[in-house]
């Protein structure tokens, strides 16, 4: 059942293989790439003790020097202070710029150990082992890696490609179900945004994939990378289409930035951002009833709460206009057109978002 899929970047190209049981053959795959010997896994204390030893035994069969490093498990750890602690444990395991830095873990570890490859010794060979459905779909593909600063989310940080993306889905079964759920917000979201056909199978599929039906997780998962895969090939660093993965994430982002750390998971917080740019969307007369039909039928089959928080109305307007991707004081939406189309617009105005989210708020 194991599934290849290519991110084409030119040289910069890379696989990610997807399977059950995948982790086993992580020594195996390694061998595959230009790699030294010597590896460093980066972990957390959560999921280090979940899988380090299927990684390590094969990375060992295999002939690899493995060596595991952890940080504490949380968003509040994604910073410069806990990613400089690793690259001691880099000198001291002798790691060069061939070693291969491992990323075993959901999208905190991802981004906090891609910034530590991207970095130490200008840059040597990075591995994602992605261990939650976010991860998987979203977060190891791309290349962004990212620490967050005080001030804001992902602040400092490269893009960086990975060699390779190994995804064992059968990680994804001591995943907290509402973890789950939170990754599954991302997978809607390709839907949305590129795939009316992705959003039909996730509907028909709901079941199986709740209940972590090997070969329909497969599917799912294989498409979602591939969504996000391409749009990312057409456009690595964000100077346009790029954008559209953001649907959702203007109004998410301020959502989890006021709502207090802890509320909201990441994906709880999009599936609301999509709720309200789809009826600004609607507002605008850019889309009729369907999308909202859409997006709102699929996040009741996987079991979102669409009841929008009671949050302040200024305090969310603010965060939206503090986002670092607003450009000159713009902000950049992300609409539907339809079920699996969106548009990118700048020029919604405030006032009509003022009153869509307040009617939200309620
Ligand atoms: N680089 C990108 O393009 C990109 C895209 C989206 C999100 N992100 C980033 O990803 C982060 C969120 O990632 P996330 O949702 O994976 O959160 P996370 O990394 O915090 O993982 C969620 C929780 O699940 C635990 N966990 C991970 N795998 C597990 C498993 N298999 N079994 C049991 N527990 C497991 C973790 O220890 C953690 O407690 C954010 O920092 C966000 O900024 C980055
Ligand atoms: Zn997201």
């Amino acid at each position: 059942m194991n599934r290849i899929y290519e991110v084409e970047l030119g040289e910069r190209s890379y696989e990610i293989h997807l399977g059950p049981g995948l982790l086993s053959k992580i020594g195996e795959l390694l061998s595959t790439l230009k790699v030294g010997k010597r590896v460093m896994i980066i972990s957390n204390t959560t999921v280090a003790p979940l899988y380090q030893d299927v990684c390590l035994d094969s990375l060992e069969k295999s002939g690899f020097i493995p060596a595991i490093a952890c940080m504490p498990d949380g968003e509040q750890y994604k910073n410069i202070e806990e990613a400089n602690k690793f690259y001691e444990p880099l000198l001291d395991n002798r790691m060069d710029r061939n070693s291969a830095v491992i990323a075993l873990g959901g999208g905190v570890v991802g981004d906090l150990t891609g910034l530590v490859a991207a970095s130490y010794m200008r840059g040597v060979p990075f591995i994602q082992v992605p261990t939650t459905l976010l991860a998987q779909v979203d977060s190891s593909i791309g290349g962004k890696v990212a620490v967050n600063h005080p001030r804001s989310k992902n602040l400092i940080g490269f893009f960086y490609q990975p060699l390779m993306v190994l995804t064992d889905i059968n990680t994804l079964r001591t995943l907290p179900e509402r973890e789950f759920r939170a990754g599954m917000a991302e997978i809607i979201k390709h839907g949305m945004i590129r795939d009316e056909g992705h959003c039909t199978y996730l509907l028909e599929n709901a079941g199986k994939i709740k209940g972590l039906d090997e070969e329909t997780l497969v599917n799912v998962i294989m498409h979602s990378c591939g969504i996000k895969g391409a749009v990312v090939a057409e456009d690595e660093r964000e100077g346009g289409i790029r954008a559209i993965l953001n649907f959702g994430h203007t109004v998410g982002h301020a959502i989890e930035s006021i709502a207090g750390y802890g509320t909201f998971l990441h994906g709880e917080a999009v599936a609301f951002g999509m709720l309200a740019e789809t009826r600004i969307a609607r507002a605008l007369g850019l889309c009729g009833d369907d999308a909202e039909k859409w997006l709102a039928t699929l996040l009741d089959a996987y079991g979102f709460d669409r009841e929008f928080p009671k949050l302040d109305l200024e305090e969310l307007l603010k965060a939206m206009t503090a986002d670092k991707k607003v450009l000159e004081s713009r902000i950049k939406f992300v609409l539907p057109v339809a079920c699996g189309e969106v548009a990118i617009r700048d020029d919604v105005p405030m006032e009509l978002v003022t009153e869509v989210l307040a009617d939200m708020i309620g």
